[in-house]
């Protein structure tokens, strides 16, 4: 096995290793490792001196999440976020020592595991605050705690009206470490401004607790990749890329004042050819047939892979440089493809997302195709599709 490849090992377990090449299956995803680190290099820099804590949730979108892990810790990121303890955990086994915030809900019975892991907590009610506390004094140690100020997501964290008593009980509390206080954005990707300014002022008013009292001020962040890209006053102390840092713009309103590029591609190849008679219709339910004699190949992904069905008869694909729709109903494991009177053969390669030639299909154009955003392709992408490792991770902006 190569120096990287035991670096960045496929995750999670696949049957694919470099001598089994040949045999495991064609349907992969391929990350750019030098993407990676150019886009973390360019974030950084926009937002210097406010340090980035990249988001790896979700399997890093789909990226794997132990190899992108390790490579932010390569490149110095300062803290990694994730969304739930099991990937804060994973993540220390697998020797990664950079500080980690799960950004999601806890339930108490879990905060010895985060103390045990060495895990930042995302305190989000007074009673939560009190059961880290509790737990933390139980375990003779201290708890390091982000508290989250709901400033209008109505999901996790104490509403911005109510968090004055709950920053009043964190400085009660013995054993915990008040290292952070964080928001986070509702519409930062949204032509207009208005609502996320008005969360920011609501988020500056919270942190005024500290001043009025004369404390210092813990570590202040609530720039997602959005307001990374249009919302210089909410860079704070640290910033929390995701989409951006994978090389996708969070939404087509959204100014691209970051120049970032995608890391992921995913590719095929054509596994069987047929020639079918018009009339005959494609795949399940019958909702495709062709008009006249045409040539229809299989390409071995379906919904099984996270290739949505919702895409069927929409999505395109590109073999030899050219695009073809994809036909019939897609199916777990495969789905068929229109190539006309054209010429494709076994073996060639069919790409799903990414360039062939001079076309290019986009997550974007999935997210279309599939009536949903860039993430939800990202993260669908199921862990059965080995992810392939390339470049050495150093990236372009490294002086190459
Ligand atoms: C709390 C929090 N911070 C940051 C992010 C990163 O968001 P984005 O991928 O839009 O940058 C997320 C993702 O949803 C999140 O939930």
């Amino acid at each position: 096995m190569s120096a990287l490849a035991e670096e960045f090992p496929y995750y999670p377990v696949s049957a694919a290793s470099d001598e089994d090449e040949g045999v495991v299956r064609p349907t992969r995803v391929m990350i750019d490792l030098n993407a990676l680190a150019d886009n973390f290099q360019a974030i950084r820099q926009r937002v210097a001196p406010s340090k980035v804590m990249p988001i790896l949730k979700a399997n890093a979108y789909g990226h794997g999440l132990v190899p992108v892990a390790r490579l932010m810790e390569r490149l110095g990121a300062d803290y990694l976020g994730v969304a739930v303890l099991e990937e804060g955990i994973l993540l220390r086994k697998m020797g990664i020592r950079t500080p980690i915030l799960v950004l999601g809900g806890i339930w108490g019975s879990q905060v010895p595991l985060f103390l045990k892991y060495d895990l930042t907590l995302a305190a989000s009610s007074i009673e939560k605050l009190q059961q880290i506390d509790q737990a933390a004094e139980a375990l003779g140690t201290v708890a390091r705690v982000h508290l989250k100020i709901d400033t209008g997501m109505e999901r996790i964290g104490v509403h911005f009206y109510s968090a004055e008593a709950f920053l009043e009980a964190s400085l009660k509390c013995r054993h915990v470490q008040v290292e952070g206080i964080f928001s986070h954005f509702a519409n930062a990707d949204a032509a207009d401004l208005t609502s996320s300014r008005l969360q920011l002022e609501r988020f500056q008013e919270v942190l005024r607790f500290y001043e009025k009292r004369s404390l210092p001020l813990p570590m202040c962040h609530m720039a997602n990749s959005a307001a990374i890209l249009r919302l210089p006053e909410a860079y704070f102390d640290l910033v929390r890329p995701g989409i951006l840092l994978y090389g996708v713009y969070p939404s087509p309103e959204v100014p691209r004042t970051v120049a970032v590029r995608p890391a992921l591609t995913w590719v095929s190849r054509v596994v069987y050819f047929k020639v079918t008679k018009p009339g005959h219709p494609v795949s399940y339910g019958w909702t495709w047939k062709p008009q006249r004699m045409t040539r229809i190949v299989t390409v071995p992904v379906g919904y099984g892979d996270g290739y949505f069905r919702a895409m069927s008869n929409k999505a395109q694909v590109l073999i030899r440089g050219k695009r073809y729709p994809q036909v019939g109903r897609i199916c777990m494991d495969q789905m068929m493809v229109d190539i006309g009177w054209e010429s494709a053969y076994n073996g060639d390669e069919v790409v799903l997302i990414g360039c062939q030639g001079e076309e290019c299909i986009t997550v974007e154009d999935l997210a279309a195709w599939a009536d949903t955003i860039p993430y939800e392709i990202l993260t669908n992408i199921n862990t059965r599709v080995p992810r392939i490792y390339i470049g050495d991770g150093v990236g372009e902006a490294e002086g190459r």
